[in-house]
């Protein structure tokens, strides 16, 4: 019986709860101009790009992944900063894994927000994340954070290497079922009119 060789070699990561990774092997960020079509007010949109300029840094992802297999996990931290386009907060642009049957662990780190989640046929659940919360998004969720608080809400995120995401599937629906905006000093959720129901895609 042969023995399996491990390829990867540990390394130490280093994760701040004001987000970011020293060890990373990967840093995405997203601008307010990057941002087209995903806030249901694109006057809104329009207007804050106008005022703050497409290139204000929105959120940042930091991960750390050794390959790409099946087997393989990518962790990481979320940072999206606090604001509000028209009646929405700052959201990130949400998906649906490509492979859909991936889960995926989010856990807070700093802030607060709130994990939007949503199925093709029609569910939604919407959990509030502060420091040492946690959720745990099954399968076939879309899913997507926002920030309902004035600091940067911050998740540890862990999911599968071979996941892959697809955003089209939310544009393509009119955006999320659901809208998260502001209710006194908190949230709560409002139905998106311009959603016209999720479809199956054929992203893999
Ligand atoms: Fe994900």
């Amino acid at each position: 019986m042969s023995i399996p060789s491990a390829v990867d070699t540990p390394v130490s990561l280093e994760i701040s709860p004001d987000g970011g990774i020293v060890g990373r092997t990967r840093r995405y960020e997203k601008f307010l101009g990057d941002m087209a079509g995903v806030y249901r007010d694109a006057a809104a949109w329009q207007s804050s790009v106008a005022e703050r300029g497409a290139d204000e840094l929105i959120y940042w992802v930091d991960d750390h992944r050794y390959q790409e297999g099946p087997g393989a996990l990518i962790v990481g931290t979320s940072t999206l900063l606090p604001g509000r386009i028209g009646e929405e907060f700052a959201v990130t642009r949400g998906h649906l894994h490509a492979v859909a049957d991936r889960a995926e662990l989010y856990h807070c780190l700093s802030g607060r927000g709130v994990m939007l989640m949503e199925t093709l046929d029609g569910r939604s659940v919407a959990i509030e994340l502060t420091p040492g919360k946690a959720v745990n998004v099954p399968g076939h969720w879309i899913h997507r954070s926002v920030n309902v608080g004035d600091e940067p809400f911050v998740t540890l995120f862990c999911y599968a290497a071979d996941a892959g995401q697809d955003y089209e599937v939310i544009s393509a629906a009119g955006g999320m079922k659901n809208l998260v905006v502001a209710d006194g000093d908190g949230w709560m959720l409002a139905p998106n009119p311009d959603h016209v129901g999720y479809r199956q895609t054929d992203a893999d």
